[in-house]
């Protein structure tokens, strides 16, 4: 194995402490005996894609970072704030960046040029729906609740685990083979959202049941909590991503890793075992 990136010098981890991926990279990254610094609102320094005059101090000293886009690296705007970070981040003198990116999004394209075109030695991680998104994310509560429903219609997603997602990024920084490399981070099967909530159930013992609703009821739901224009960004990203175009696998972690990825079964039952699934509904 090659050593770590600038081996002495921290890995900044956006998300590090409570990111689906970041905080198994940076688990992974401490375990391998590699400095870490956590890049989040609650790190310290403090690190706030709003508030670009946390970046510079959050960059000091730091020698990679695992660039995590909150919340979405298509989103309006998101090409602007990595830009910036990515100029600060060359100004620092970090040597690598390892790029989470989305499969099927246009809009994080501009993203990843940024990262290509920065000088610094880049790894993009280009990924598929995480499984985790049912355990630790939005979808969580929508389990809980019993009913999942989403703009999907009867398309196939190949869910992909965090853990192999992180397994990947923790290579792209400790060997030089992973630098110019994109990896299309796939699971190894294609599922539509009524299968996954099936496994899902039949893994937590729960009685779930998919829905199939339209975009314009997926942003009328959403706006029910969330700012209008972020309903309607959220619903229109979903509606692009979950028109077919993504639905076929990629061999991104049999690449990196030389090993197929986990199944969404393995998830499953992993995520049940943990009791996430027993709990009531808030
Ligand atoms: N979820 C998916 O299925 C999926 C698939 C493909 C690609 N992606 C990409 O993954 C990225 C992250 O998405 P995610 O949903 O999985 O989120 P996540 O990594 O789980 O994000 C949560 C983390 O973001 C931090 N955070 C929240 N607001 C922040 C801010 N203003 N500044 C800095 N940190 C902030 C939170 O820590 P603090 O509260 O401490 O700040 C927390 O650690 C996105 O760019 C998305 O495009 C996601």
């Amino acid at each position: 194995m090659n050593t770590p990136t600038s081996s002495m010098k921290p890995v900044l981890v956006l998300g590090g402490t409570a990111g689906k991926t970041g905080r198994r990279v940076a688990q992974r990254l401490e375990a391998r005996g590699v400095p870490v610094r956590n890049g989040s609102r609650s790190g310290n320094p403090s690190f706030d894609w709003e508030d670009p005059s946390t970046w510079k101090q959050a960059l000091h000293g730091v020698g990679a970072v695992y660039l995590v886009y909150y919340p979405d690296l298509a989103m309006e705007g998101a090409d602007v704030a990595v830009s910036g970070f990515v100029e600060e981040a060359v100004k620092s003198g970090v040597s690598r960046i390892v790029l989470l990116s989305g499969r099927g999004e246009e809009g994080a394209g501009r993203g990843e040029n940024i990262v290509k075109n920065s000088g610094i030695e880049w790894t993009i991680l280009r990924a598929s729906w995480f499984a985790q998104n049912f355990s630790e994310g939005h979808l969580l509560e929508p389990v809980l609740e019993g009913t999942v429903a989403l703009p999907a219609g009867d398309v196939a997603e190949p869910f992909i685990d965090a853990d192999d997602i992180a397994n990947v990024a923790v290579a792209a920084f400790t060997d030089r083979r992973h630098v110019g490399q994109l990896y299309e981070l796939t699971g190894p099967r294609l599922l539509t959202f009524a299968d996954a909530v099936a496994e899902i159930g039949a893994a937590a013992g729960r009685k779930l049941n998919y829905v199939p609703i339209s975009a314009a009821e997926y942003e009328s739901m959403l706006a029910q909590y969330a700012p209008p224009e972020f309903a309607n960004w959220l619903s229109a990203l979903f509606t692009e991503v979950l028109d077919g175009r993504n639905a076929h696998l990629n061999d991104g972690v049999q690449r990196a890793l030389g090993r197929p990825p986990r199944d969404f079964a393995d998830y499953a039952r992993a995520a049940a075992a943990t009791g996430v699934w027993n709990a009531t509904a808030r």
